[in-house]
């Protein structure tokens, strides 16, 4: 099967064919993401939290993504992988950011990073691009930001906000974003900002119009012992297996099933 690329993913938004994305850390889950027709593999640096048991994505170190990064490669044949840049590995400079995003693409096989922000990480985000790094953005909720924002919090539910958002999203993909996640921000909002960018953007508890959707994969297989976001569903709910549940998922995304309204932000 050919292998998904940014430009598939491109024409995926043009087609209007959904694109379905889930966390993996390791080498057996990203193998079953990918048979199961995941379009790409976010390596989250919400393993923090679901693989290491921190409160937050903070204690997570740039040899802590290259390890998962590399485990997951392994397992992946067809999707794209998409790698998070921890926190402090990006926002000091846009030379330190391109240093260490350099070493996810050598290291750890990402074949594309995500990084948090809106309009402070564009110079960044240009950096980047210019010397052929693609990036993923990542706007509303970003939760290296937690005590900035007072805790996991919807964002843009007012109009100051919802503008500054959408306003960030233009700015990055005019940087040469490729992608955008938009987490927990209203979908009314995703829905303008869906419209309006021409690079697909990837929702996450923001309704059901984004172009792709991502969840943390151990949300949805109902295996984190801590309580899950609300826009969270759980999948194994009524599966018989692993393998089937993350065949639901992909089949309720290209579907336009999920999300409904009870796991989307208004
Ligand atoms: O860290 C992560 O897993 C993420 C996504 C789920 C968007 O950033």
């Amino acid at each position: 099967m050919k292998p998904i690329t940014l430009t598939s993913l491109r024409h995926m938004k043009q087609a209007g064919e959904k694109i379905a994305s889930l966390t993996a850390y390791d080498y057996s889950f990203s193998s079953l993401l990918d048979r199961a027709g995941v379009d790409f593999v976010m390596v989250g640096d919400s393993l923090g939290m679901v693989v290491q048991g921190h409160d937050t994505t903070l204690p997570v170190s740039l040899s802590d993504m290259i390890y998962h990064s590399r485990c997951v490669a392994r397992g992946v044949a067809r999707a794209l992988i998409v790698v998070d840049m921890p926190f402090m590995s990006y926002q000091v400079s846009p030379p330190q950011a391109f240093e260490n995003a350099g070493r996810l693409l050598q290291e750890g096989g990402a074949q594309v990073v995500k990084l948090e922000g809106g309009a402070p990480m564009v110079e960044t985000v240009r950096f980047f691009t210019e010397r052929g790094v693609p990036v993923c953005a990542h706007l509303g909720l970003t939760p290296q930001s937690v005590h900035q924002l007072g805790g996991y919090r919807a964002q843009g539910r007012d109009a100051t906000s919802a503008e500054r958002i959408r306003q960030d999203a233009h700015a990055l993909q005019d940087a040469g974003a490729s992608l955008v996640v938009l987490e927990a921000v209203p979908a009314a909002l995703a829905q303008t900002i869906t419209r309006e960018l021409a690079i697909p953007t990837i929702g996450i508890g923001s309704g059901p119009d984004c172009d792709g959707q991502v969840l943390v994969l151990h949300d949805m297989l109902g295996v984190y012992p801590r309580p899950s976001p609300k826009f969270s569903k759980n999948f194994m709910a009524g599966q018989p297996s692993i393998d089937d549940a993350i065949k639901a998922y992909v089949a309720a995304v290209k579907q336009g099933r999920f999300p409904g309204p009870e796991h989307s932000i208004v």
